[in-house]
This record gives C-alpha cells, sequence and structure tokens, in this order.
C-alpha cells in the first residue's frame, strides 16, 4: 500500500489515490460525518456556476466535486493526474469530460476558463505556490479562483479538532479504508499545511486581487478565493 509523505512526490500522492479511488467517496462521508454534503454545496455556490461559463475542477478525483458544479450551459473540464481516481470518475460520471492533467502544469492555453476551482486537492501538490501560478494564467480576465481545503480550527475546538485527527481518524479509516495508511498522511498533511491568512498570501503573491477566505464548520475547512483583474 502506497502511502505519500510530506514532500508530496506527485508519483506517491497519485499512487495513492490510485488506490483508494473504488471507496474514496464513501469513506470521505464517513470521515466528515457526512459535513463533506455540505462543503459541496457552499463551494457550488460560491462558485455560481451559469451558462456559458467554462470551468476547470482541478484534482477532481472521481468527479464528486465537479458534479457539484454542473448547471445547464456550464461546461465543467474534471482534471486529475490519479489514473485510478481518473478511470473510477468515468465509469460513475459518464457525463463529465475527463482529462489527465497535473495542477503544476496545466495542459490547457492561457485565459482559457472563467473559474479555476478546486476541492481538497491543493494540500496534495508538491509546490502549491506553482499550482497557483497555473491557475492565475489558465483563466480568463475577470476570471475567479475558488479553493475548498481543510484548514484550521483555533482554541479549545481546535485541540479537540486535533486530537480526533491524530486519534480518531486513523482508527476509523482502519475500519472503513481500502488504504488506511493514507488517512494518516491526511491527518498529518493537513497539521502541516498553511493557515487561512497564509493561504490567502499566498494566493495574492500568485498574482490575485482581492484574496478572501471563509470559514466552513469551524474553520474544519477554509474556502479561498481570488479574482484574476
Ligand atoms: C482528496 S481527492 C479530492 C477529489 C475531489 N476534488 C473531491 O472533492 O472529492 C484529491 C485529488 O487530488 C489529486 N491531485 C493531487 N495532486 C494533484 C496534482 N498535482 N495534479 C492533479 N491532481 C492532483 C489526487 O489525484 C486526488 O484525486
Amino acid at each position: 500500500m502506497t502511502k505519500a509523505d510530506l514532500s508530496k512526490s506527485p508519483a506517491a500522492v497519485s499512487a495513492m489515490f490510485d488506490e483508494v479511488a473504488s471507496a474514496y467517496d464513501r469513506t470521505n462521508d464517513l470521515l466528515s460525518f457526512y459535513q463533506s454534503r455540505l462543503w459541496r454545496r457552499v463551494l457550488r455556490s460560491e462558485v455560481a456556476p451559469k451558462a456559458p461559463m467554462r470551468i476547470l475542477d482541478i484534482a477532481a478525483g472521481t468527479g464528486t466535486s465537479s458534479m457539484a458544479l454542473l448547471a445547464e450551459g456550464v461546461e465543467v473540464v474534471a482534471a486529475d493526474f490519479s489514473k485510478g481516481m481518473l478511470a473510477e470518475g468515468k465509469k460513475r460520471y459518464p457525463q463529465l469530460e475527463f482529462v489527465f492533467a497535473d495542477a503544476m502544469k496545466l495542459p490547457f492555453e492561457d485565459a482559457s476558463f472563467d473559474v479555476v476551482t478546486m476541492s481538497f486537492g491543493l494540500r496534495n501538490v508538491a509546490d502549491h505556490k506553482v499550482a497557483l501560478k497555473e491557475f492565475y494564467r489558465v483563466l480568463k480576465p475577470t476570471g475567479r479562483l475558488v479553493i475548498c481545503e481543510f484548514s484550521h480550527v483555533s482554541g479549545v475546538l481546535g485541540r479537540l479538532y486535533r486530537w480526533y485527527l491524530r486519534n480518531v481518524l486513523p482508527v476509523v479509516a482502519k475500519l472503513v479504508s481500502s488504504n488506511p495508511q493514507a488517512y494518516s498522511y491526511l491527518s498529518e498533511s493537513i497539521e502541516a499545511w498553511p493557515k487561512q491568512q497564509e493561504l490567502r498570501d499566498d494566493i495574492s503573491a500568485a498574482g490575485f486581487d482581492s484574496a478572501s477566505y471563509r470559514n466552513l464548520t469551524f474553520g474544519i475547512v477554509a474556502i479561498h478565493r481570488g479574482l484574476k483583474g
């Protein structure tokens, strides 16, 4: 079984997701106590898909995040670099367009999307600052970036949440996941991930205007946005 580490080698990350592909969505729902569905609804309202938008959902995995964005007259490109996740997605959602793509070197032309969005993917990218610059490049002028990612909870609740990440999540993952080690990587990578304000500053440094964020579920997840001015 493959477990990525915090060096986030692309080969190890994609292999790890190849191995969890078939049970990925079910495990996600269970480990998040079904909050993942609420987070996806909020993401949709932030992206606000409407015709004739062209949306890139990078790190789309099995396509569940992309399905949440479908709307009449909207084109959603579901891109990922795990062949296992893409294969599972194609089986599950034949109505979606799946593309093999690395977030750090996107196979798309400059200025080709109205919105670039990424759900639970940026934390796994070897150099997220390189990916943010790629997102800026492929966005049209006035295009928007919307990132949904695990983040940080402060205070007493934060201590409780970190206890859950270290002690409960790995045990539950052992019971429900096809690759429990992938979920110890999940805990480690969440704890090592930049705080809300730091990621907002990274988005600004990649060239975006009006970078901002909002917390969901006390900051367990944060939605970051940026505008290509
Ligand atoms: C936790 S899953 C999220 C999938 C989906 N967005 C969702 O919300 O269910 C993370 C995905 O990020 C993908 N990923 C990680 N690094 C990537 C990269 N550099 N380029 C493209 N995809 C990447 C993995 O292959 C995996 O499918």
